[in-house]
């Protein structure tokens, strides 16, 4: 099997994992958290190099106040728990997203978790946090326009986003159903295979993992080019 160097994930169907079982959405959120720390430690055992995963868009502050502010409440309770296990495996911490904008508590724990795992050679785990793939397009062109660029080419682009370091996802796994991107990574994602898997997050195991990465490896990639041999 061809394991992807980078994996991406829509973690979705949080909320409706709850209200199926008559619980609050934010206990389907607690539920995905605890998945999560499976699948970053099964990411690494699969000799995945970079694991990217959407946790609350730009466009997520749409939800209702209670929502939004036990979510972030969540990530940041979580980023401080998880911070010594990360490191004792290696784990490199990256974020993605307007940073600056999210609660000041959440900000620091995620600085922390960057700046204390930051020369680990482990797997990378990149946590997207209000991150929006438009704004993050927006964001590396004015960079471009700070630096007085005359004119913009591709690769100015790409250098200018907010992890120019990691390479771009060869697959990309959404769970819960949807056929939809919802603004994660447009600009990377332009030739990533799609895998959508019908559980919803809190449902997705090692095994998922596993299947939708042998998934990827049947797929022949050609880039507009036509397939090699
Ligand atoms: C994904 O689960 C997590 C976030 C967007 C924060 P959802 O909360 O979107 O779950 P559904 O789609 O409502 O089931
Ligand atoms: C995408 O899921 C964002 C995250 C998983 C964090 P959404 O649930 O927000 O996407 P839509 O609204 O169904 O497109
Ligand atoms: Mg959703």
């Amino acid at each position: 099997m061809t394991v992807p160097a980078h994996v991406a994930i829509i973690m979705d169907g949080n909320g409706r994992w709850a209200e199926e079982r008559g619980l609050p959405r934010l206990v389907g959120h607690r539920e995905g958290y605890r998945t999560l720390r499976q699948i970053i430690l099964s990411a690494d055992k699969l000799g995945i190099g970079y694991l990217t995963v959407y946790a609350f868009s730009a466009e997520n502050w749409r939800r209702p106040k209670e929502e939004v502010d036990g979510l972030m409440q969540l990530i940041a309770q979580a980023a401080i728990d998880e911070l010594r296990v990360m490191h004792q495996n290696n784990i490199r911490i990256r974020t993605a997203g307007r940073i600056h904008e999210v609660p000041e508590s959440l900000r620091e724990a995620l600085e922390r978790g960057v700046e204390t795992t930051k020369n680990n050679s482990g797997i990378t785990f990149t946590l997207c946090i209000n991150y929006g793939g438009r704004a993050e397009i927006v964001d590396a062109v004015n960079l471009l326009i700070a630096k007085g660029s005359p004119s913009i080419r591709e690769e100015d682009i790409s250098s200018n986003l907010y992890n120019p370091d990691i390479p771009e996802p060869d697959l990309l796994i959404r769970t819960a159903g949807e056929m939809r991107w919802s603004n994660f990574l447009l600009w990377q994602g332009a030739y990533s295979e799609l895998v959508v898997v019908q559980k919803p997050w809190p449902e997705f195991t090692f095994e998922d993992l596993r299947e939708a990465c042998e998934e990827y490896s049947k797929r022949t990639r050609k880039f507009g080019g036509l397939a090699e041999g």
